[in-house]
């Protein structure tokens, strides 16, 4: 039987090349391999994102990025998680088998608190919502980022504690941590983040490229800008750029404009498709809507058997 795999994706402002390159793309190339589910993650948004308006750009947003890198609905359910309430539903049973010193070991969350951030109920939960998110849907595997491999580790070990309480339900999903390319720099020199401001966004405008390639921080002391280097590694092969960077050893701004050239030619069809599904919002939030209708369909499926197991299940 063809595996199930899922992922979630945060609908947290424009993406950039890092997270084409580090997570995105693979949702389109592995899209043949497997029964693929992608989501909209807007409730887990919802702990951070506080605005109402930019919530729904956000989402639609989201929607149409992933339609514009090739992911085809009739191939991949593309859904967002807040239509199908049963999600909700299972992290609360998830909530009640789960005690609050585990989750207080969680990284992300710690990470959160130590930058400041409001201990909600919300973000102290948000790992239990996750689980819900991946075992409804029996998912094999789960492509995320490093950071995400702890809630995949807490995924399975709420999958087992409610096999242990209630008999065998949920299957234990395996990560799948992607390490050809782990950390693309972002231009100045850290991980390109969107948190940093230091990103190249997919879906850039020329101008854009041009402007954002010439401020990439450069070591003048050696012969090889490293950043420019990691950076272009994702559009030229190894052995074409070691020519192009021995050539022109030195010459930075040269090289830089090499770099703009090979980043404008991968972008601007991405650019050019991304323009057209977006003039057609109507298109977009239909696909939203029949995949949240689809998918709630198989979490309804799961949701009853969950009820069924616990015990609150007294007719049909
Ligand atoms: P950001 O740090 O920009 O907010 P997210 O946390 O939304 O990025 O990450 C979305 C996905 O993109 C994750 O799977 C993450 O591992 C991947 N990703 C993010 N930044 C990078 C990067 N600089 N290099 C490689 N992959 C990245
Ligand atoms: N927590 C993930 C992130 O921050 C997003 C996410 C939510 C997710 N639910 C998921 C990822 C289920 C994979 C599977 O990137």
């Amino acid at each position: 039987m063809t595996k199930i795999l899922l992922s979630g994706v945060k609908p947290s402002g424009r993406p950039h090349i890092g997270n084409y390159f580090g997570a995105m793309r693979q949702f389109v190339e592995l899209r043949n391999e497997y029964d693929a589910r992608i989501f909209i993650a807007d409730y887990h948004a919802l702990t951070t994102l506080q605005n109402a308006e930019e919530m729904r750009q956000n989402i639609l947003n989201v929607a149409i990025d992933y339609l514009a890198i090739g992911l085809d609905p009739q191939k991949t359910l593309l859904y967002k998680q807040s239509d199908i309430p049963e999600h909700t539903e299972l992290a609360w049973i998830f909530d009640c088998i789960t005690t609050v010193p585990y989750l207080e070991r969680a990284h992300a969350y710690k990470d959160a608190i130590a930058n400041g951030r409001e201990a909600t109920v919300g973000l102290f939960n948000y790992p239990m919502l996750m689980a819900a998110d991946i075992l409804m849907y029996n998912a094999d595997v789960v492509p995320v980022g490093q950071d995400q491999k702890q809630h995949l580790e807490i995924t399975r070990d709420t999958a087992e504690k409610f096999n242990r309480i209630f008999g065998d339900t949920f299957k234990l999903p395996e990560p799948l941590i992607l390490d050809t390319v782990k950390i693309v720099p972002g231009i100045d020199g850290r991980k390109m983040s969107k948190s940093y401001d230091n990103t190249i966004p997919l879906f850039a405008e020329d101008s854009e490229i041009e402007r954002l390639v010439m401020n990439i921080v450069t070591d003048s002391s050696a012969g090889v800008p490293k950043n420019v280097y990691e950076i272009h590694k994702l559009f030229r092969s190894v052995n074409e750029l070691d020519k192009l960077y021995k050539e022109k050893e030195g010459k930075y701004k040269k090289l830089k404009e090499e770099l703009i050239v090979d980043i404008k030619k991968f972008i601007a069809p991405l650019r050019e498709r991304r323009k057209k599904i977006a003039s057609d919002k109507e298109f977009v939030l239909n696909v939203l809507k029949e995949g949240g209708d689809k998918a709630r369909a198989l979490a309804k499926k799961k949701i009853e058997e969950v009820r069924e197991k616990v015990g609150v299940k007294l007719y049909k």
